[in-house]
């Protein structure tokens, strides 16, 4: 992997073994980005860029006073890397400003330097390189008319097939501009024939699949909510029309954050396509003089074999150089959350009988969920009120029988938000995210803090810090259950209120930032109702994310389905409930493929049951860590084709494979062979279904016969061992 500087052509080539991404310096000092895609070598920018006259591309050179033509620029559709609002390209920005010299902007390079590693921030999520195993390039680049700079870098690592972006803004001029758009990333394709495959979705019904051509005209994927979001997810596809999990050129765009977000996908005329993806839209932030700003990392993965292999790739980068794991022995215990059993609705007594019957289901960590604190008896008082509800429950008693059963112990918090019914609210008002003289709208009874206010995270930052040393706490399921909306930051000026939006999730970042290192042993979970702030942004600081409320196995195939594409089942919350349509067995097996565990009332489960669960906890105990956690997955037949789901995940070393197959419909006496992926076709493999061996080969170009479990939601589990 490399970086390599070709000073006669101008012509940077940053590439590994499998990548290439060029770009082309012109003698004007504009950047573009002539290729993306599998690896090349051998490159010609003139017949790239070779295309019909443009009237457009001649300019007035104010020092010569005369007329001078841009060479291979051609305003409505090169491919520029950092593209502003130059005066015939029509097309969307990525960088938008107002300054007291007007906003016009027009980038130009100034330098470029190639090091070892890549940038790294104090609060905004990265990622990691902690031994310098990237290469960078970054360039400065200046406005022509103003003392304003942006620094443009691309990072590349040898074992992934992506380029990372970060961008800066440094602002020089004696006055202060405002940004009202920075993207993180904006990516040019000389072609506009794509599919675009992006994740909408709701509460209990995240990041569903979808595909679609991709037409002529603006096509905008965004969250307003302060948060990445049910309603779509920060990940979006380009791929050939004909592509698909095997096959065909696909690229992947997503950042590290985990606020609002934007996508521009434009589709021109001139047959050229321009992805962005950026902050939300309410941004407006103030740059003082000598200020800078930052603009969340960015991710661009290329595959030139299909979709599954851009989730490889995406999921090997989150699990290596993403999470970071607090604590192994907490996370990989399974466990039992008390929301489902009984929500609100406990006492000590309830509470230790649960713990009781949960060593039953081999229970090895406990979750109290909502409801031990302040008087939260009901979910419209106490948030922010982070002391033990005393005449509720005896905590040191329930941490201690734990501990008696060799049950780790964790608890749910919800830092960000504020019940106007509470102690909090009534001590400090002023940390209240909104205007009191508005009619709230409130969501779940509930408000938000503006955790863009340093005094806020703070105070909450030492309530928890109070609660966390006083009681032996292993894990924190960390919730988030209302959008930020109607906002108002009471610590900033009227002209700043477009600051909130970014400032919050930073605040977001800081608190968590701050809790990780003074406990650097607990191991906190992402949640926001589920599955509403599902972001890499949140796990460079949470290792798994509760994927969603909707616990039903059958919706659960949809959601764990499309979830897959960007992250990995090792850092995807999914438990077994207590729905009585689907029996224990299936439930398991579906949930075996997330961070494992139950969500029910222990108290409850029959001799049988139990049973069942006891079968796929040994599943658990054998294969999850090296398959399931660590291995790589190959989706087979997808559920939003609404007859079969079908995957399967391989061990590193290709010696375990599982596979999860469900019927959705019955199929009567139909013929049905599974052929499976990602094996050795030279090792041979049992397989639990007809107990025989046969090598890789067979499975992958036979298949399983499934003929036999065709029932209707009949769900099956397969392992194949090396033999
Ligand atoms: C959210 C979470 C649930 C549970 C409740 C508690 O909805 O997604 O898992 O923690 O809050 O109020």
């Amino acid at each position: 992997m490399s970086i390599i500087f070709n000073k006669e052509l101008n012509i940077f080539h940053i590439f590994n073994n499998e990548i290439s991404y060029y770009i082309y310096l012109n003698e004007n000092g504009m950047l573009t980005n002539p290729y993306f895609g599998k690896r090349l070598d051998d490159i010609d920018i003139d017949s790239i860029f070779d295309i019909s006259h443009d009237w457009q591309s001649h300019y007035f050179d104010n020092e010569k006073k005369e007329e001078g033509e841009l060479k291979n620029i051609q305003f409505n559709s090169s491919p520029f890397i950092a593209p502003t609002s130059l005066a015939y390209d029509t097309r969307h920005n990525f960088i938008e400003i107002n300054s007291e010299k007007g906003s016009r902007l027009d980038f130009r390079y100034i330098s470029h330097r190639i090091y070892k590693g890549k940038p790294q921030f104090d609060v905004l999520p990265f990622v990691r390189d902690e031994d310098e195993e990237a290469n960078t390039l970054e360039f400065t680049l200046k406005e022509k008319q103003k003392e304003i700079y942006l620094q443009l870098s691309f990072t590349i690592f040898s074992d992934l097939n992506l380029i990372i972006r970060n961008t800066k803004l440094i602002n020089k001029e004696n006055s202060s501009i405002y940004i009202r758009r920075l993207d993180s990333l904006s990516q040019d394709f000389l072609r506009n024939d794509f599919d675009i495959i992006h994740f909408p979705g709701e509460w209990m019904l995240e990041r569903q699949l979808c595909r679609e051509s991709l037409e002529k005209g603006e096509k905008c994927i965004v969250s307003r909510t302060g948060r990445s979001s049910h309603e779509n997810n920060p990940f979006v596809i380009l791929l050939d029309k004909d592509a698909n999990e095997n096959y065909g050129e696909a690229y992947g765009f997503s950042f590290l954050w985990s606020g609002s977000f934007r996508f521009d996908i434009e589709s021109s005329l001139t047959n050229v396509t321009r992805l962005t993806l950026g902050l939300g839209e309410e941004l407006n932030f103030e740059v003082k003089s000598n200020d800078e700003f930052l603009a969340p990392e960015g991710i661009m993965v290329y595959s030139p074999y299909g979709t599954g292999n851009i989730s490889r790739t995406l999921h090997d980068l989150i699990r290596n150089r993403i999470v970071k794991e607090a604590n192994e022995k907490v996370y990989k215990e399974i466990l039992l959350n008390s929301w489902e059993g009984c929500y609100l609705n406990f006492d000590t007594k309830t509470v230790l009988d649960y713990l009781d019957s949960a060593k039953l289901i081999g229970t090895k960590l406990f979750v109290l969920d909502d409801g031990w604190f302040g008087k939260r008896d009901t979910d419209d008082r106490s948030l922010g009120d982070w002391f033990v509800n005393e005449s509720k429950i005896n905590l040191d008693l329930v941490i201690e029988k734990c501990h008696a059963l060799n049950m780790d112990f964790g608890i749910w918090i919800e830092p960000e938000m504020i019940n106007q019914n509470s102690e909090l609210y009534k001590k400090y008002p002023d940390f209240a995210g909104f205007l009191e003289h508005n009619e709230s709208f409130l969501s779940r009874h509930q408000q938000f803090l503006n955790m863009g206010d340093d005094n806020c995270v703070d105070y909450i930052y030492s309530e928890l810090e109070k609660l966390l040393s006083t009681y032996k706490i292993d894990y924190v399921k960390w919730d988030h259950n209302r959008i930020i909306n109607d906002y108002y930051a009471k610590n900033l000026d009227i002209k700043n209120q477009g600051e909130f939006i970014y400032r919050n999730t930073l605040g977001y970042y800081k608190l968590i930032k701050k809790l990780r290192e003074k406990f650097p042993k607990i191991h906190f979970q992402g949640c926001a109702s589920g599955g509403g702030r599902f972001d890499l942004g949140t796990l460079f600081y949470f290792s798994d994310i509760w994927t969603s409320d909707e616990n039903d196995p059958i919706q659960r195939l949809f959601i764990q389905y499309g979830t897959s594409f960007i992250y990995p089942f090792s850092v995807s919350g999914s438990h077994v409930n207590d729905n009585k349509i689907t029996g224990f067995k299936e439930k398991c097996l579906i949930a075996l493929f997330g961070s494992y565990g139950f969500e029910l009332d222990p108290r409850k489960l029959s001799e049988k049951e139990i049973e069942e669960i006891k079968e796929v906890n040994e599943i658990y105990l054998k294969y999850h860590n090296d398959v399931v956690l660590k291995g790589d997955l190959y989706r087979l037949l997808s559920p939003f084709d609404m007859k079969y789901f079908a995957i399967d995940m391989v061990s590193k070393d290709k010696s375990k494979c599982l596979v999860l197959f469900s019927n959705l419909l019955k199929k009567g006496r139909n013929r049905f062979y599974l052929k499976l992926q990602g094996l050795d076709k030279n090792k041979s493999y049992k397989n639990s279904l007809d107990n025989k061996v046969h090598k890789g080969e067979f499975y992958l170009n036979v298949g399983l016969n499934l003929s036999k479990r065709l029932e209707e939601f009949e769900t099956d589990l397969i392992v194949l061992e090396e033999a």
